[in-house]
């Protein structure tokens, strides 16, 4: 008989809107318990901890230090993730990042080097990886289901108000975001056109700020060429009043799908499929604080199977800078763009 495994104690450091997500996901596994929080508002981790029965750390790096916790979930500001992470990976705890992993790929690679040296895992939190329609279309292009892929769109026309942008000191401004409507809400998306279309090798675009009074852009328009030879468009809007499901499509000689947000909504396949489904505006599309915890808790239980060796880790720190990469690209080519 096997030995049962222990719960793996997790830390959740920032306690604002996603750390909740966090501590639903990780109350939801058999195997895991929540420790303890720790925020740089003592009185936000305080309140967190209170409704959660969990302790409060005051200071971060005693929360880092606790031999109780084995695993650190990063909801801080993203301009914090890459130091967080380092440090974390220094303390000896494996790590739940929240995306992006870093605002650059430079620091990106500093997490990558941390990793190796520390032997510790980390995985980048792109939930939507683990959703069934993505990981369906996933395979039926990798199975040739689709046929040569051909056109490929990647449409995200958020809305976020004005009230989104001022509720945290730090969303809108380029230190702390690093960017806007990509860098923050199309992240998934662009992660997901590459997690299922396959890798990209070429990138150009452009980006403005056209109507929200931030640092950062909040439209964005890409042109994308994939290894295989496919073609492809990224459209990022956080202005996109009031709002609309992400849709990617993707066309291939035999078929094409369409998803919205993370749903097939049409799916044809020459001869054999037609599905086709009636789906609402998902609520993503004008308010992140509808997130629900499922996607989250299918990554942290890979990452919890990982540490015991029983499965591979499905989003490390390479995967989780593809994304960032692309992102980069496209700023730096719309600054040339812009010269
Ligand atoms: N995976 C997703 O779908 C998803 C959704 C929303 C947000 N996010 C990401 O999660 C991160 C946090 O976003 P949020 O919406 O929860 O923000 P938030 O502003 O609601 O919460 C951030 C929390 O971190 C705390 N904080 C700030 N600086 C800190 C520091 N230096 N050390 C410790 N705590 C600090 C703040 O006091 C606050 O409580 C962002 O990087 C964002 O991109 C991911």
């Amino acid at each position: 008989m096997s030995t049962p495994k222990r719960k793996t104690r997790f830390g959740i450091l920032g306690c604002g809107l996603i750390a909740s997500v966090h501590a639903d996901a990780i109350s939801h596994i058999e195997n895991a318990t929540l420790v303890g929080v720790a925020d740089n508002k003592y009185e936000f981790a305080e309140s967190f901890a209170q409704k959660r029965g969990v302790k409060a750390f005051n200071d971060y790096f005693d929360m880092l230090s606790c031999p109780e916790i084995d695993v650190i979930c990063i909801c801080t500001p993203s301009c914090f993730h890459a130091q967080n992470a380092i440090d974390a990976l220094n303390h000896s705890k494996h790590v739940v990042l929240e995306k992006p992993m870093a605002l650059s790929t430079k620091d990106a690679d500093l997490i990558i080097e941390t990793c190796k040296k520390t032997g510790k895992l980390l995985t980048v939190i792109s939930q939507l990886r683990f959703s069934e329609d993505i990981l369906r279309v996933k395979n039926l292009i990798s199975d040739g289901a689709l046929g040569k892929i051909t056109l490929c769109e990647l449409n995200m026309r958020y809305y976020r108000s004005p009230e989104y942008y001022s509720s945290s000191p730090w969303r809108g401004k380029l230190a702390f975001d690093g960017g806007g409507a990509l860098m923050n809400q199309g992240i998934h998306g662009v992660d997901l056109f590459e997690y299922m279309i396959g890798d990209i090798k070429n990138v150009n675009g452009v980006i403005k700020t056209l109507v929200h009074d931030i640092e950062v852009e909040d439209s964005a328009v890409a042109i994308v060429e994939f290894c295989s030879g496919a073609l492809g468009t990224i459209m990022a809007s956080s202005c996109a009043y009031p709002g609309f499901n992400r849709k990617i499509t993707i066309n291939g000689s035999d078929g094409y799908v369409i998803l919205s947000e993370n749903k097939i909504e049409k799916l044809v396949i020459k001869d054999t499929v037609r599905e086709e489904y009636d789906l609402k505006n998902l609520s993503m599309a004008n308010d992140p604080a509808t997130l629900k915890y499922l996607d989250h808790k299918r990554q942290i239980e890979n990452l919890i199977s990982a540490i015991y060796g029983e499965e591979e880790l499905l989003i490390d720190a390479s995967e989780g800078r593809k994304a960032v990469k692309i992102i980069e690209e496209i700023y730096k080519t719309s600054n040339e763009f812009n010269k």
